[in-house]
């Protein structure tokens, strides 16, 4: 049995962090006894300046001839000024619509001492949560968006039907009812109506799910309590918007946004990405951390290969790595680190 996992390497840290977390893939299918085999394509900056499109065609072909996708990041800053159609970020957005995933999992752990962070430590310990964020719709994708003539206003539509927040609302009350059986909702249906619709519909789908105990949190509230007390959370379901925000947010609870992997699912082929931008200024430098990657190839091969013993290796390798002190400099706290190389042989050497 072998798999075909599709590479999108991408922009600025996105190659050595997917070279890292392709190693990784390859003792763990050693172990395992797995096999894949990979390709490469180009995506985001890169893509735009080899053809001129951020999601070329021969990308949107190979993505969907996989198993599973693995990309490292996307965004470039000589490309701020131009058009959406000429925007890295563009690409990401078509790669996700055309695989369909509509779910996107973003698990947030705080590993014992994983790195420094302005929170309290009595505050962040045991926090492990996951974000459950809808992918594929909402104000990312709405029509009618655009500038009027001149420039001088312009709009975003934030709409969301009924089966779209099904569909993603089932994933969530599925993963919490292995979890702790605690869903939080989170939406702004004091305002707007495609939250009350949000709110309702999750309220309808919950009846299916009688182990999980349902609430629901504002978006500005949520934002304030998953730092007040992280700890009681366990799955959080958001709109595209609203996770994006909290899960950016959440990197601070994890101690870094480098450690968050997340995993798109439900569409035609799964997506696997570390939650951290391309981090331009960090780029071919060997200091960025590797961990987000590589705990995101744990995702692939949990959701999309179905090896969860490997994938479970892999999460017990990082959970050792930083366990036994081992830093990247965003982590370090000023004191010493490793490069994304070394740190990525840590891991491998746990596993
Ligand atoms: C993310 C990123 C993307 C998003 C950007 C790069 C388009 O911030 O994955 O969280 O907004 O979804
Ligand atoms: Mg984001």
């Amino acid at each position: 049995m072998s798999f075909k996992i599709c590479l999108l390497p991408g922009d600025g840290i996105g190659p050595e962090v997917t070279a890292a977390a392709v190693s990784v893939l390859e003792r763990a299918a050693a172990q395992h006894h797995f096999a894949f085999t990979t390709s490469e394509h180009p995506i985001g900056g890169v893509a735009l300046r080899t053809s001129g499109l951020p999601f070329p065609d021969a990308t949107r072909q190979a993505v969907l001839a996989a198993d599973a996708v693995l990309l490292g990041a996307v965004g470039a800053p000589e490309f701020d000024r131009e058009p959406p159609v000429r925007k890295p970020e563009t690409g990401l957005l078509q790669l996700r619509q055309a695989l369909g995933g509509f779910a996107n999992l973003r698990p947030v752990l705080r590993y014992p001492n994983a790195g420094s962070t302005p929170l309290k430590d009595e505050i962040v310990t045991g926090a492990d949560f996951i974000v459950v964020r809808e992918l594929t719709g909402g104000i990312y994708f709405g029509q009618p968006r655009g500038f009027a003539p001149g420039r001088q206003s312009a709009h975003n539509t934030m709409v969301y039907s009924v089966e779209e927040i099904e569909r993603v609302a089932r994933i969530a009350f599925s993963l919490a009812a292995e979890r702790r059986g605690k869903l939080t909702s989170v939406d702004k249906a004091n305002v707007l109506e495609v939250s009350q619709l949000w709110r309702e519909t999750v309220i309808h789908v919950a009846a299916d799910y009688p182990g999980v105990k349902l609430d629901h949190l504002y978006i500005d509230n949520a934002a304030m309590q998953i730092l007040l007390r992280p700890r009681d959370f366990d799955v959080l379901l958001t709109g595209n918007l609203f996770g994006d925000i909290l899960s950016d947010e959440a990197g601070v609870l994890a101690g870094s946004l480098g450690l968050l992997p997340s995993a798109s699912i439900g569409g035609r082929v799964g997506l696997y990405e570390p939650v951290h931008g391309s981090a331009p200024d960090l780029a071919g430098q060997d200091v960025s951390n590797p961990l987000g990657a590589i705990l995101s190839a744990a995702l692939l091969l949990r959701y999309s290969l179905r090896q969860p013993a490997a994938a479970q290796a892999i999460e017990a390798a990082v959970a050792r790595t930083l366990a036994d002190g081992l830093r990247t400099r965003d982590i370090a706290g000023g004191g010493a680190s490793l490069g994304c190389r070394a740190m990525t042989a840590a891991v491998i050497a746990r596993l």
